[in-house]
């Protein structure tokens, strides 16, 4: 009997979010696999706030995706004068109605702060959120989680001893684990920016982030020949047959362009 002929047909890709940064989304196929969660861990001073920023400056320029940036780390004019710099113009998408910056201080946050978030991303239909920093939110999460969410019958149980790191890294852990969650239900592409700590074995200081996210990306910032410069790898990316080499990073003037290595 005659076989018959096998044919080979490319699976589909996910839909891909564009995050239209020079030489970024070749290398993860096109985008962000739309609905993911992404974190973009670094140390301080490697881009990632600017990242950040540019993804949703072309996602409205660009996308018709309406942005929307949560910073604890800066005030809403730092972040309108650095995106001028690269000639962004944020007060005019915020008056069309195409970005929203929400700066939050970090005293101000509580248990409804997700919930408020929530509301405001649905109701002004919101496709693409960047959270600078991730790290800086989670620190704070044993400051605005409610007591009786402590399993003490289960920790009493296992007996662990009740201490404060205990407690706080179980709301560290928790808060994560739902805030990641949350976003997932949105039907949005999130950006979450995460400090790495120096020396540590763990991409993120919480150490459960880079493995909740569906991607991980890691920008440094390192001394090469005598000079310091800037790369990006991308460290994982669902569903995505994603490029594994390190890539020079450069902050020019109209922000952030990943360049091709040279083999
Ligand atoms: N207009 C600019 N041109 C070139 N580089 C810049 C410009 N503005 C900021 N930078 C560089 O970007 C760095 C800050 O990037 P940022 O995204 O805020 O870092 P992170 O969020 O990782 O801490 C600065 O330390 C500076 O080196
Ligand atoms: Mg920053």
């Amino acid at each position: 009997m005659k076989k018959s002929k096998r044919i080979f047909t490319n699976r589909k890709i996910e839909e891909r979010i564009k995050t239209g940064i020079p030489g970024f989304d070749e290398l993860i196929q096109g985008g962000f696999p739309r609905n993911s969660n992404i974190l973009l861990a670094g140390a301080p001073g490697t881009g990632k706030s600017i990242f950040g920023m540019q993804y949703l400056i072309n996602g409205s320029e660009k996308y018709n995706e309406k942005g929307l940036l949560v910073t604890f780390e800066q005030k809403r004019d730092d972040v309108i004068q650095q995106a001028n710099q690269f000639g962004w113009d944020i007060s005019k998408l915020e008056k069309f109605g195409k970005l929203k910056i929400m700066d939050i201080d970090i005293e101000r946050i509580n248990d409804r702060t997700s919930n408020d978030l929530r509301i405001i991303i649905r109701k002004e239909g919101i496709k693409r959120i960047v959270i600078d920093s991730l790290s800086t939110l989670v620190v704070n999460a044993p400051m605005y989680a409610k007591l009786s969410d402590i399993p003490i019958n289960r920790l009493i149980a296992n007996k662990i001893i009740i201490s404060q790191p205990v407690v706080g890294d179980f709301f560290v852990k928790k808060f994560i684990y739902e805030f990641l969650n949350d976003l997932k239900g949105l039907n949005c592409t999130s950006l979450l920016i995460g400090e790495s700590a120096q020396n540590s074995e763990y991409l993120s200081r919480d150490t459960v982030s880079e493995f909740v996210c569906d991607g991980v990306i890691v920008i440094t910032f390192e001394a090469l020949g005598g000079e310091f410069s800037r790369s990006l790898m991308v460290r994982k990316m669902r569903a995505t047959r994603n490029d594994e080499d390190i890539h020079p990073l450069e902050i020019g003037n109209k922000g952030i362009v990943v360049h091709k290595i040279v083999k």
